[in-house]
């Protein structure tokens, strides 16, 4: 049976949601919400459901929804996250809350406290590693053709520069929030880097941003460098900015693992997997295992796949499988405690660079218990 569905929230990434879960065979969508009227209204008619205008009206008028999908935003884009998904919780909901899953990491700490005490599921939309490529890298890290994982680099930031720069922010956002960029978007990186190589134990951060910025008076750290040590012992870099500068290589997503037996590259988030087989490998042909430096070709996959909106509904998709499979909660994809250790590196990275790029040990993330997911009310 569809799990019954409410969407908090509808603007852009609300209606987005909506859209995704009336497409999916389990899911119904039964109502949205929104503290403006007009948005709410909007939306409901847009889908055909009934619109509240706050989250509590809405749990009354539907005691049977089976998940609250939360969609709001707020300062930092993530400051209105915590009072709904608490309330959805405390009602008996599965909760998919969008990233980052607060503004504060004490919050992010007590929501996936609460989902596990009640046995409730807590999903994010973390949907940056439901595509092709990441699937197909999953398969060769399964498999045993990258070998021990020694590194991993990572890239992320929207293409930009001084020419498309609009100007100190007129919202209130970024001008008493240096960190916007940090926690609103650190989260998508972070996940990438922990999906594929594991919880990370140490970071180094330097952050900065260009003179464009500054002189306008934008107080934004939109250029986010970052030296991380994951549990493996494996090291990493991340690169992230806000459409200061346009990347070259593997465009305005990418990321490269490598390891003893290959090492792959995903270019463009959702189009394409690229996987270098190590020098000497069954893989690399013979002519490459005799060359000097000449690297052996990689096998290059494209996905067909450009638009970067197609990660959402494979998420979506995702999390309601889950649900309806009634998963472990500690095997749920893109879980909430997921979602809570890109927060951890995010808050060490802040204290890194405040302390002018002194070493940090994010701290450790707790252990869910073991218990069988509850049936929500
Ligand atoms: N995963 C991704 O790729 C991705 C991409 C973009 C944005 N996001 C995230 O999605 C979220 C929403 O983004 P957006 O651009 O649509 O945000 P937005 O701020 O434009 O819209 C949020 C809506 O929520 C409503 N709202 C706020 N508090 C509410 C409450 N308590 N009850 C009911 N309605 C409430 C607001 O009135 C508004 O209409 C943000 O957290 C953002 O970080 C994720």
């Amino acid at each position: 049976m569809a799990l019954k569905i409410g969407v908090v929230g509808m603007r852009g990434i609300g209606n987005n949601h909506a859209e995704c879960h009336k497409k999916d065979d389990l899911a119904e969508l039964v109502a949205v919400c929104d503290i403006v009227r007009e948005r709410a209204d909007e939306a409901a008619e847009k889908h055909g459901v009934k619109a509240y205008y706050s989250l509590k009206e809405m749990l009354a008028a539907h005691p049977d929804l089976d998940i609250v999908d939360v969609c709001t935003g707020g300062f930092e884009n993530g400051s209105w996250h915590f009072e709904p998904t608490m309330e959805a919780l405390d009602a008996g909901k599965h909760v998919l809350c969008e990233k980052p899953l607060s503004n504060q990491v004490d919050e992010a700490r007590r929501m996936v406290a609460r989902a596990d005490e009640l046995g409730l599921y807590l999903g994010c939309n973390l949907n940056h590693y439901f595509t092709q490529p990441a699937d197909g890298a999953d398969e060769r890290l399964a498999n045993g053709d990258v070998g021990q994982i020694l590194y991993c680099l990572h890239r992320m930031g929207p293409p930009g520069g001084e020419f498309t720069y609009g100007g100190a922010p007129s919202d209130f956002r970024d001008k008493d929030a240096p960190y916007f960029h940090v926690k609103a978007f650190l989260a998508h990186p972070f996940s990438i880097m922990r999906h594929f190589c594991g919880d990370i134990t140490h970071v180094q951060a330097f952050m900065d941003q260009p003179g464009y910025r500054s002189s306008a008076g934008d107080v934004m750290l939109s250029v986010n460098s970052i030296h991380v040590r994951f549990a493996s012992g494996a090291v990493g870099y991340l690169l992230s900015q806000r459409g200061d500068s346009t990347f070259g290589l593997g465009g305005w997503w990418s990321v490269e693992v490598g390891g003893t037996r290959g090492s792959f590259v995903i270019e463009n988030c959702v189009e394409k997997l690229s996987y270098y087989p190590a020098k000497g490998s069954e893989n690399a042909d013979a002519l490459e295992k005799m060359a000097g430096f000449g690297s052996p070709a990689p096998i290059v996959t494209n996905s067909g796949v450009t638009d970067f909106g197609a990660t959402f509904p494979t998420r979506i998709h995702a999390f309601l499988e889950d649900v309806t499979n009634q998963v472990p909660r500690a095997s749920l994809r893109a879980s909430g405690r997921d979602a809570l250790a890109t927060l951890e590196y995010t808050w060490a990275a802040i204290e890194s660079y405040e302390q002018g790029g002194a070493l940090m040990r994010p701290q450790p993330l707790p252990q869910l218990r073991a218990e069988p997911p509850v049936e929500s009310k």
